[in-house]
This record gives structure tokens, sequence and C-alpha cells, in this order.
């Protein structure tokens, strides 16, 4: 008898074998009593990522307002309380000491007589540069874009605009700012997402507007009053789409003395494989301007399912961590989750590091992420002739992380389960492309623009010899890491079972040779 208990009673699946022997002839007979229990417990729907942040109900979209304060993290989202699709935007909040294990918060920010409460960041006025702080307590202020939709529905222009609140209690309960809105639209339709930071250099603080297909540089002495001193982008960097959710932060490049400024940029559509997408610029930042010479396109992630993300503002030891909402406008909408929708990507650290002339942003997941990786299965050497195969059964499918060395060029890998979904993943050196197909993936006709095609990323500068694959599945996401996250793909997927096994075909004239192929279990962040 086999008994496999998924996630605390989500599913009992007893299994039993009876073997009988008529006549010297054995005979296998197997009566399979499937018992499909209704999920019971908490975070146990199909499709629940059990790692990810999701919102406990309805619907999610962007980060917001990602600051460190005092030993928390503080997570606000783009929220809709009321469905499970996209409607008048709140902030939702919920806080983490190491952005894995979250506790939800109430709602932090509600739509007022000036709109809905779109994307944003948030600040602690450490110096009370505002005013809203006390003597004992530091105020955390929040700058977010108004939406009035009944402007928008007007058909004016003016419709955004830039409100501001404060909380001195770390998010519980918050103050809007009674001279909202503290910039005011001058007819320009796309007008949002400030990310403000403080800025050493000009010693103010620094807000980064999207204004439709540049971005806008605005500083202030104390939150309140603010000033345009640059813009930057109308012709540089993809413009398939509107420019959303902007960032910008220094970083050293590994191993030198240099720092370099990057500009992150969510666009939409206009993302290389459809849809939403984060490019990046990297360049110098002199405290009022940034200015690039970069004239290729470059992208944090060039899966489907990684949009409007950001960094954490004083996040401790300078570390620069991203967050970004696994999903994509193309069908976010319809994803088939009934209780909730969508999640965020875990917590990456991003770094600059320089392979040959080029400067490139890498993002891999945060050490805090290795400590839920609990058990290790490691296989011993796996050997694989050029063009034969093998299959690697899974032992926790849908809830792993998977790391290998590739020492060959050329290699694909598909995850299958009994049900005949299938995963891949193929990689071609010596194309320099990867190619990542989840037509056939589990569900997928919800959306038509959910798989019109394979989905390919150029991998122009990946070295040559072994590379490391990390791979984080999480019951409807796959993240897939190439390098340390030099080439990084994450996507949605709803497979209709647990992928049971992981093909890895050898697709070089050489042997492949695999001596560290572990899978683990992700531990379950949720109780
Ligand atoms: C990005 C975005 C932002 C906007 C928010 C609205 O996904 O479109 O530009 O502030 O979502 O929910």
């Amino acid at each position: 008898m086999v008994k496999t208990l998924q996630n605390k009673g989500l599913k009992v699946l007893v299994l039993l074998t009876v073997v009988s022997i008529f006549n010297c002839k054995q005979e296998v007979k197997q009566d399979v009593v499937q018992e499909d229990l209704e999920p019971t417990g908490y975070y146990v729907e199909p499709y629940r990522s059990q790692y990810h942040f999701t919102p406990e109900e309805k619907w999610m979209n962007d980060p917001n307002g990602l600051v460190y304060n005092d030993g928390v993290y503080h997570l606000f989202y783009q929220y809709y309380p009321d469905s499970t699709v996209w409607g008048p935007m709140h902030w939702g909040h919920a806080v983490s000491e190491d952005m894995m294990e979250w506790k939800h918060k109430p709602i932090a920010l509600f739509p007022d007589e000036h709109g809905l409460i779109f994307s944003g960041s948030a600040v602690m006025d450490h110096n009370n540069t505002s005013g809203f702080g006390t003597e004992d307590k530091t105020a955390m202020v929040a700058i977010f874009t108004y939406h009035d939709m009944a402007g928008e529905q007007a058909g004016t222009k003016d419709f955004q605009t830039q409100g501001i609140a404060y909380s001195l209690d770390n998010g519980d309960s918050w103050t809007k700012y009674e001279g909202n809105p503290v910039i005011d639209n001058t007819g320009i339709k796309d007008f949002r997402d400030p990310k403000v930071f403080w800025n050493d250099k000009a010693e103010v603080w620094t807000m980064l507007l999207v204004a439709g297909d540049h971005l806008q540089i605005w500083n202030s002495p104390n939150l309140k009053e603010w000033k345009k001193v640059s813009e930057f982008g109308k012709d540089q960097g993809a413009h398939g789409g509107v420019w959303e959710c902007p960032d910008l932060f220094p970083l050293q490049i590994e191993g030198t003395d240099e720092i370099k400024w990057v500009l992150l940029i969510s666009i939409n559509p206009g993302a290389p494989n459809g849809g939403s997408g984060t490019q990046y610029f990297i360049g110098d930042f002199d405290g009022t301007t940034f200015t690039t010479n970069q004239v290729e396109h470059k992208w944090v992630d060039l899966g489907r399912d990684n949009y409007a993300g950001v960094t954490y503002n004083d996040a401790p030891n300078d570390e620069r961590v991203f967050i970004g909402w696994m999903s994509n406008w193309d069908y976010a909408r319809d994803t088939p989750t009934e209780k909730w929708r969508s999640a965020m990507t875990v917590p990456r650290l991003l770094t600059l590091r320089k392979l040959g002339d080029e400067v490139t942003l890498f993002n891999y997941p945060l050490e805090s992420f290795e400590k839920h990786v609990a058990l290790a299965y490691p296989e011993s050497v796996i050997e694989i002739l050029p063009t034969r195969k093998r299959i690697l059964p899974l032992k926790y499918g849908n809830q792993s992380k998977t790391k290998f060395t590739l020492s060959v060029p050329n290699a694909q890998m598909y995850f299958r389960n009994k049900n005949g979904d299938s995963l891949s993943i193929d990689i071609d050196r010596d194309k320099k492309i990867v190619t990542l197909d989840r037509r056939k993936s589990g569900k997928v006709d919800f959306s038509e623009k959910f798989t019109p095609g394979v989905q390919q990323m150029k991998i122009p500068n990946i070295p040559e010899g072994p590379i490391e694959i990390v791979m984080l599945l999480d019951h409807s996401s796959l993240e897939l890491f190439i390098n340390g996250g030099q080439y990084v793909m994450t996507n949605q997927i709803f497979p209709n079972e647990f992928f049971r096994a992981l093909t890895i075909v050898n697709n070089s004239e050489e042997k492949l040779k695999i001596e560290d192929f572990t899978e683990h279990k992700v531990e379950r962040v949720w109780d």
C-alpha cells in the first residue's frame, strides 16, 4: 500500500496492489482506489503556490512600497478586495522577516475622493523631512498614483496625479496627506508609479515617474513639494508599449570598484515574448540626470511572467532585492485560479557582473530562499550519450528546486506527468538561444494569449563550459535561472497534475556527464 499525502490533507491517494498467483503464471492485478478529498486547510487550493507570496483571496498585481525597517520587510501590493479580476485599486499589505514567510496585514490604502490607489513606493523618513513623524516615531511615507476613474471615463488626460500618506505604526494604519495631490497632472495620460528614494548625491528625495514613453525625475526636500529636474528615454530603450513601474539604484560591478546605476522600466505591451516585460538600462546618475550609452535592449527576465518588479528601499547591507509580479497583462485576468489571482516571484538579489566587455544585471534567488530548501535527493552520476536521453523521477515535482551543472553546449529538459502534460526547455549554446515551450503544460486554453507559440531567449554572452541550471517549481510557476541568474525565464504554468519526471536529452556531440544533479523539496511557507 502506498499512501501519498500532499500538503496536509489536500489529496489522499491510496494505491492497492494485489499480487495473486494462478497456475504458476504470475498475474499482477492492480486496484487503484483514488480518493480525492476536498481540500481542507489553509492555502491548499489547486495551483496555490506553496512558497511564493499570494494574497489570501482576490486580485493582486504589482508589488508596491517595498521598504525595510527594523527587521521587517514590508510588501504592499496592488489589490482589489472585491473580485478576482482587476478593479478599484487598494494597497494590500504583508510583512516578513525573510521575504519568504509572510504575515498578512489589513489593507493599507483605500481609494478616496482623488481616485484609486495605483502603484508606488514607500520610504522611512528618518530625518522627519516631511514633519509627519513625532519625537519617538519615524514616519513611513507611501507615495502612490491617484487614478481618477471618472476623469478617465470623461476622456480627460489629466486623471493620474501623485499622492502621499503616512503611517506611524509600521504600516498598520495610514493618514493621507491633506495637501494631496502633491504632483498634479499637466495633461499626460499615463503619468504614474512613483518610486522614491533618498538621493545621497543631491541630499534630497528623488522620485522616478513614468510619463507614457519616458521617465521623469523629480526632487523634493520634504516629500511634499516636488520639482522636475530631468527626463530620460524618449529615444532610448524598447517602446512597444507604455512605460510603467520605474526603479533606479547604484550597484558595484562585482570584483571592481566601479559603481553603475541601473534603471528598471516595465513596459506593456512590447516584451520580447509578448505582453508585459521589464527592461533595464545600465548607466550613470549625477543626482539629477540619468545617462547611458547602452544601445541594445536588455531585459531582466525573458519569461512571460515577471512584471512591474521593483527593489527594496533600505534593505540591509546595501543589498538590492527585487520582487516582481508573476503575471502578464495579456492574460492576467483569465488564469485558472478561483480564490485568488497571481503570485509574486521569489525575492531575488540583483548584482552587476562584467563578462568580457559586457556588464550584465544578474538576478538570482536570495540567500533567505535557501533556508526553505529542504531535503535533497542527489542522483548518482548521470551519463547521457550524444542524442540519448535520461528520465529522472521527481519526488517533489511541483514544489521543488532542481539544480545541476550542464557541461555540454546543447541539451533539452522536459517535465512530464502521467496526464501527458509537458513543459520543455531547450538550451542551444551553438545557436545561442533558449526555447521554452509551455503549449502542452496543462491548462492553457483559458486565453489564446497564454501560449501563442514557444518562447525564445537569446543568450549571446553565455560562457562556454559548465553552466549552472536552477529551476524552481511551485505548483503554478517555473523560475529558470541559467548561469547564476545571467539569463532568467519566469513562467506561470497550470499542470493538470504533478510533474513526475524530468527528462534530459543530450543534443551535443559529446557525452553529457552530470555529477551534481539534485532535487530539493522547497518547504511550504504558509501555516
Ligand atoms: C502595472 C500597472 C501600473 C499601475 C497599476 C495599476 O502593472 O499598470 O502602471 O499603477 O498596474 O494597477
